[in-house]
This record gives C-alpha cells, structure tokens and sequence, in this order.
C-alpha cells in the first residue's frame, strides 16, 4: 500500500476514455468517462485504430474535468494508469499521456494491471451512503467483453487465477450472437432486454463445461449452436432464443462461481465486468448464492464497467517502482500465485 492520499486514475485499454480521482478508502471524487461504443457500433466491435483515435481525441478533456472536479492538481498526489492488458495503440496513448502528466506535475507513476482494477472495483463508493465493499476473501466472476475468469482474492496484492475461458469471453458470446441475430452492438444489453420477453426453454442449448471439475468456461460453441439455428429458420423468435441463450451462458457462469466459491471455502461471491449488469445473471446468481449460504456483491454498474476509479484505487496497492510498460497480454497466464521473482507458487496441498 502507498503512502498516497488520492490518486489520479486513467484508462484507455479498450474503448472507454476514462479519468478518475480517487481516496485510499475507496471514495471516489471524480469518475469521468468517455463512451466510443457509438464509434465502433457500425462495425459490430472494437476497431482498435479507432479507439486509438478517439482516445488521443478525448483524453485532454477527459483528464482536465475529473482534476477541475476536485479542485485543480493541489488535490492529486500520484498518476495510476492501465498498461495491459488490453489494446496496446490505444493502451499507448494513456500511458504516455499519464508520463507526461506525472513528469510536468512532478508526482510518481504507477502502471495498473486492468484486472486488478475490476478485481478490487467493488471497494469503490460513489459516495457516503454507498455500502462499504466485501471482505477479504472473496471469488470474484469477472465477465466482459474481453476476459471470463474465477479469481480468489485474498487481500488487495493477492489473487489467485482459479479459471478462466478457453476461447471466447461471456460477454463476446452475446456480442456474437445478437449479431448472428442482427440485432446491433454491444449486444449484450440487447439479448437481456429481449430475452425477458422470451422463453429460454424454447432451445436447448448446451451448458458448455458446466459438469467438468475444473473452472474453466467455453462459450464459442454456444456462438456455433445460435448460428446453426439461425441457418435453419431466418424467422426464428428472437425473443426466444435470446432468452434460451443467456439462460445458458448464466447457469453455467453462475452455477461454476458458486462451487468455486464452496471448494474455495470462501464465504462471498463478487461480480465484474460488463456482463455482471446482465439481470439474468444478477438474480441466479443470487438464488444460487442464497440457497448455498454466501454472500453475493454485486457492486453499481459504473463500477463493473471499465473505468478509471478502479484504476486509481488499484494504484494504491500496486508496485509503484516498477517501469511503465504496455502489454498486450496478461504477462503470466499460467494458474495461480507468484512470487516477486516471477517463480510460480504451488497450490497448498490436499485440494
Ligand atoms: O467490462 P466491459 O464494459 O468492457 C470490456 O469488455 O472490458 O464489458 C463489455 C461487455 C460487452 O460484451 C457487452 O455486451 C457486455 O459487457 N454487457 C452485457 C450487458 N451489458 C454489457 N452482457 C450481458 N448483459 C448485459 N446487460
Ligand atoms: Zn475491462
């Protein structure tokens, strides 16, 4: 933990354009983010020389109004920004922007790795009221767009890649299948807006995993399955294969965190990422949990989205005297625990 009293956060991995200011305790005191999802929408994804664009585009302004909402730089005392993984042009516009900051306000620098950002996110109050985050240990289902994966989460600096997907992420398969279906971008929020007016035992579509001991996911079969269907009858109800498919997609993400979450002995189950604001997964996630005896978090969707406050607040508990590098690519993504040296640490014995 530094010894930092606010941060300044920024984020620039993806298609969002996000700074944020940011307290120790997890307040937040600025949260700005700036949305491409109109930009990329025609092309019915991410296309990263464009978001490059966008974000050159929108970080000034972006960065000026969070440090204007807290009162000018007096208030800052240390720049965090995202350097992977992620899109590495559109990763590189942040990170040299946030050197130049940190260089001409004469404050340290501290590379973030975007998935201990969503990790520790659900510490994060917008404001006096918010309920103060979960306790330590928690597992944590990060779903979106670009990542799938079971962590334990031990403390701040501790976590545990427990599985993760082996081919396409949750919210990638709804992307893909609500364009196999031509129904728009992202579509995520589509399919569950639609699914509640369908009937998701019109398909029987697979559980891809869901009875294997590992906690691993696959979803890209599931992507295979709605093209066939589509192939088979244009007209098919939208409605009901929606519904068929997101109730898939969340008995499998929900049924493997909670068994996760009781191997693990671990007491509380965390949403994040962009799919934890699918309200299919929200409520068996929560039957599961309840039925199961733990405690569900599922922190506002400002906070499982990308953003910069978990940035900031994960510049807190990052290694501060590490170089700023980007990367593409989780550097590690071999399970489990590492020491500083890089070496693995093997799991305790008997599990
Ligand atoms: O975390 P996020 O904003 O960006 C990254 O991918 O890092 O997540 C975006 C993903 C998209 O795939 C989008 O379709 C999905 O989250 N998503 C949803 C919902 N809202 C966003 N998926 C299912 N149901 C939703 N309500
Ligand atoms: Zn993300």
């Amino acid at each position: 933990m530094t010894d930092h009293q606010t941060i300044l956060g920024l984020e620039t991995s993806c298609d969002e354009t996000a700074a944020a200011v940011v307290r120790a305790d997890g307040r937040v005191l600025a949260d700005v983010v700036a949305s491409q999802i109109d930009l990329h929408a025609r092309y019915g994804g991410v296309v990263p020389e464009l978001a490059s664009r966008a974000h050159l585009r929108a970080i000034v302004p972006v960065v000026e109004e969070a440090v204007e909402r807290v009162g000018g730089w007096d208030a800052i005392d240390a720049v965090a920004v995202t350097q992977g993984p992620g899109l590495v042009g559109a990763l590189l516009v942040g990170v040299q922007f946030a050197k130049a900051l940190a260089w001409a306000r004469d404050r340290p620098l501290i590379g973030v790795d975007h998935l201990q950002g969503h990790l520790l996110a659900c510490h994060l109050r917008h404001d006096d009221e918010a309920p103060v985050g979960p306790g330590y240990p928690y597992v944590a289902l990060l779903v979106s767009g670009g990542h799938t994966a079971l962590y334990r989460v031990d403390e701040p600096t501790g976590n545990t890649l427990l599985g993760q997907t082996r081919d396409d992420a949750a919210g990638e398969a709804f992307d893909k299948a609500a364009k196999l279906l031509g129904l728009g971008y992202p579509g995520g929020p589509i399919i569950d807006r639609l699914a509640k007016e369908g009937d998701a035992a019109a398909f029987d579509l697979p559980r891809p995993m869901l009875h294997r001991k590992d906690h691993d996911f696959s979803f890209s079969g599931l992507k295979t399955a709605v093209a066939r269907i589509v192939a088979d009858d244009e007209g098919v109800s939208r409605p009901d294969l929606a519904a068929s498919l997101q109730g898939a997609i969340v008995e499998v993400l929900a049924r493997k965190a909670v068994r996760c979450c009781l191997e693990e002995d671990v007491p509380r189950l965390v949403l994040g990422g962009g799919v934890a604001a699918n309200r299919g997964l929200r409520q068996r996630a929560g039957e599961l949990c309840a039925e199961a005896g733990l405690e569900l978090f599922v922190p506002p969707i400002r906070s499982c989205t990308d953003n910069a406050a978990m940035i900031a607040y994960a510049g807190f508990h990052a290694d501060g005297d590490e170089p700023v590098a980007v990367y593409s690519r989780a550097p590690n993504r071999v399970r489990g625990r590492f020491r500083e040296d890089g070496t693995h640490i093997p799991r305790r014995a008997g599990r």
